[in-house]
């Protein structure tokens, strides 16, 4: 994909916008309802008109959204080079550029590495406006590159993306100087005691990684911000096997590992004054005579013994180790987990909204803020005594998951759990993007089907606002 700007159409395909009831830009017969498109033919000239809706109530997502249903549109019409419109007078800053460069961008992503038969894909994008220098588009291609990357990462095999590849795409991204990288493999894992994450792993033939990236890019200041993924390779369930139905798309269970790598990928190619320590806890949650058994007690790097009450709960093991070994030896300020952790998510909130908990309300609003600017939606979740209470095991020190009902508060009760390996002074907060990181239903809008790249932008919005 090449990208660029410029002040004036160079290609013969068009994407232009329309607002309902401009009248000075109306398309004939075309009404110009939000999420509908028309395509007119003017000589050699192709233009694709993407309805907005109405002016009140058009915003970034709906640009977004439309931006992104123009070039899969040019995409079918097998147009290799197109110009992507300003948005209409009447809605038009820097904002909406960018939600239309973005909308693009995303919108172009399609994952064939398994179709013999590759779809047709625009390769050239060029923006023609004047609300966005040529470098900030750069930056924005950057960006969605990463997250196309995350997707990539969540899309392939779970055969292909094992904790060691995951383990060696963060050493590919320490190739970069600005970011030094840690590994700790099954050894270190067992020989160092993070016995969560060695018992999650230990079942499988592709062994647990715990991988540390750590991008200095302000020396003089104090705040480090740790940032942990999940990176569940394959979530079977374990010996708590999960049913037909349920199993099928769990290779999306590293969803959260793949952000962090896309989000670090995004630093390494654009540079920020900030420190951020990306961490994956990676493993196959495998069942097999060799995986953990339900009612063994592990104990965890923290020291805390946790009895196994579900070996489909594992994803908070792998987490808790992550959070504990990464406050030890990097001392971070904050620490911001990405995670495809409950089921109860999706009941609660769908899969266009991620589920937010936090110690800290400061950190609360200001990811709340950054996913109400990138449209990747969080909406915040309690966090109360009683939940941590029901993680409390009569075995041993806590259980893996809570004495509740069946059901009952699920992703709370998950984000109780974490909450155990945070540090009093360390500001945390918890993301559940079990719904959010993989598209079971159609593509729509920039979000394709499968791998989202749910994350990457959110983060960097955070980190960089
Ligand atoms: N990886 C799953 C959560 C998940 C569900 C991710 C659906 C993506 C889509 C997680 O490890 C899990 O199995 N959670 C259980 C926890 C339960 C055993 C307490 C769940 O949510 O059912
Ligand atoms: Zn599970
Ligand atoms: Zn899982």
């Amino acid at each position: 994909m090449k990208i660029k700007t410029a002040s004036r159409p160079g290609s013969d395909t068009h994407i232009g916008f329309v607002l309902k009831g401009d009248m000075k830009n109306a398309i004939k017969d075309f009404e110009a309802e939000k999420d509908t498109i028309t395509v007119r033919y003017k000589g050699k000239r192709t233009v694709i008109y993407c309805g907005l809706g109405e002016r009140t109530e058009c915003t970034s997502r709906t640009i977004r959204a439309a931006a992104a249903a123009g070039i899969k549109k040019a995409a079918e019409l097998k147009r290799k080079a197109v110009s992507v419109l300003d948005t209409p007078v009447d809605c038009r800053s820097d904002a909406c550029a960018r939600a239309a460069i973005e909308g693009a961008l995303l919108g172009a992503y399609s994952f064939s590495k398994y179709k013999s038969k590759k779809p047709a894909a625009v390769t050239g994008i060029e923006f023609v406006t004047k609300e966005i220098s040529s470098q900030e588009a750069n930056d924005i291609f950057r960006l969605c590159r990463a997250a196309w990357y995350t997707r990539d990462l969540v899309n392939d095999n779970a055969s292909v993306t094992t904790p060691e590849h995951l383990a060696a795409e963060a050493r590919a991204i320490a190739a970069d100087k600005s970011v030094s990288v840690e590994i700790l493999d099954e050894r270190a894992i067992r020989k160092k005691g993070l016995g969560l994450l060695w018992a999650v792993g230990k079942g499988s033939p592709y062994p647990p990684r715990l991988a540390l990236m750590e991008y200095k890019g302000d020396p003089s200041s104090k705040r480090k911000i740790a940032v942990v993924g999940k990176g569940i390779t394959f979530d079977s369930g374990g010996q708590n096997l999960k049913p037909s139905g349920h199993i099928e798309t769990m290779r999306c269970d590293m969803a959260g590992a793949a952000a962090v790598l896309g989000l670090m990928r995004a630093l390494t190619s654009l540079k920020p004054k900030l420190n951020v320590v990306g961490v994956i806890t990676c493993a196959h949650n495998a069942v097999g005579s060799n995986a953990y058994f339900p009612g063994d007690v592990y104990t965890s790097y923290a020291g805390t013994n946790v009895e196994i009450t579900n070996t489909d709960a594992e994803g908070r093991l792998a987490l808790a180790d992550a959070f504990a070994y990464v406050q030890k030896h990097y001392r971070p300020s904050h620490v911001i987990d990405l995670a495809t952790l409950t089921g109860s998510v999706v009941m609660a909130l769908g899969d266009t909204v991620a589920g937010l908990f936090a110690n800290s309300d400061a950190l609360a609003q200001s990811l709340y803020h950054a996913g109400e600017k990138t449209g990747e939606r969080l909406w915040r979740l309690p966090l109360y005594e009683e939940h941590s209470e029901s993680m409390k095991s009569d075995h041993a020190d806590l259980r893996n998951t809570s004495k509740l009902k069946r059901g009952y508060a699920g992703s709370i009760t998950a984000a109780a759990f974490l909450k155990e390996f945070v540090g009093k002074k360390v500001s945390w907060a918890h993301i559940d993007i079990a719904g959010t990181a993989f598209n079971e239903g159609e593509a729509r809008g920039e979000v394709p089907k499968y791998g989202t790249g749910f994350g990457v932008r959110l983060l960097w919005e955070y980190l960089t606002a």
